[in-house]
């Protein structure tokens, strides 16, 4: 069975993009195609590691980085945390921006157009950088993550998930595969300073075509210390 790039359990597992036939998939183009149409491409329920791992935290500034339709920063807004969603869809943060009035939670959320592979935090600064299933092609996580540290604050923490490689993504394109990456992929991105508090894939079990499906959520907490 094929696991898109965005099928990551709670949210809708309704979307079969055909990954070969669709070289945009990893661009903005690809993305604000995606978010152009009616009705919701995610379920709008926060992701698992999110929740396990900023429920332990005490609210405050956060930026979520690759925030789509604003599943994320709607719920850590509803934990008190103040949230930047970033994204470098238009029309994502558009939804997102929407889902957030919707929600009541316009007042505590504002919204950034950024590319993840560009992003200079350009002098501001997060208790908390999220960012969940980007999955910049080539091994460009790295990258993002260097890029991303900068803008965490001292005593804050950065949190980056994604897709493990698995066996049920053989029928992707290289390129696809190598866009996949364990936890300890990213190590080589965190700055002096930091400190990893969580290097491990997760096992989830999602449900995809209404059949049950282990997957393994890489995820990479950081704590700057100073
Ligand atoms: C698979 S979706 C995940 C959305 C959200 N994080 C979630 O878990 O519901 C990936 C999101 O990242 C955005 N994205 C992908 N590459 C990006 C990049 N290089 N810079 C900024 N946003 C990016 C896409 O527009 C999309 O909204």
């Amino acid at each position: 069975m094929l696991v898109a790039m965005d099928d990551h359990g709670s949210h809708a597992d309704h979307h079969d993009h055909d990954h070969d036939a669709d070289p945009d998939y990893f661009e903005p183009a690809g993305w604000e195609e995606r978010y152009a149409g009616d009705g919701s491409v995610w379920s709008g329920d926060p992701n698992a590691q999110l929740v396990a791992e900023a429920s332990r935290l005490t609210p405050g500034t956060a930026l979520d980085v690759g925030c789509g339709e604003g599943g994320d920063v709607i719920w850590l807004a509803r934990q008190g945390w103040r949230v930047t969603g970033a994204d470098f869809s238009a029309n994502g943060l558009a939804r997102a921006a929407r889902h957030a009035q919707e929600a009541g939670v316009a007042d505590r959320t504002d919204w950034w157009q950024v590319d993840a592979r560009e992003f200079d935090a350009a002098g501001r600064s997060f208790d908390l950088v999220t960012t969940h299933f980007l999955h910049p092609p080539d091994a460009g996580m790295v990258g993002v993550v260097r890029r991303l540290a900068p803008a965490v604050a001292p005593g804050g923490h950065l949190l980056v998930v994604g897709h493990a490689p698995s066996d049920h993504v053989t029928q992707l394109t290289e390129s696809h595969r190598r866009a996949m990456f364990v936890a300890e992929d990213l190590l080589p991105g965190l700055p002096e300073g930091f400190e990893a508090v969580v290097v491990e894939q997760r096992p989830r079990t999602t449900v995809r075509d209404g059949r049950s499906m282990d997957v393994d959520d890489s995820t990479l907490l950081a704590r700057r210390r100073s």
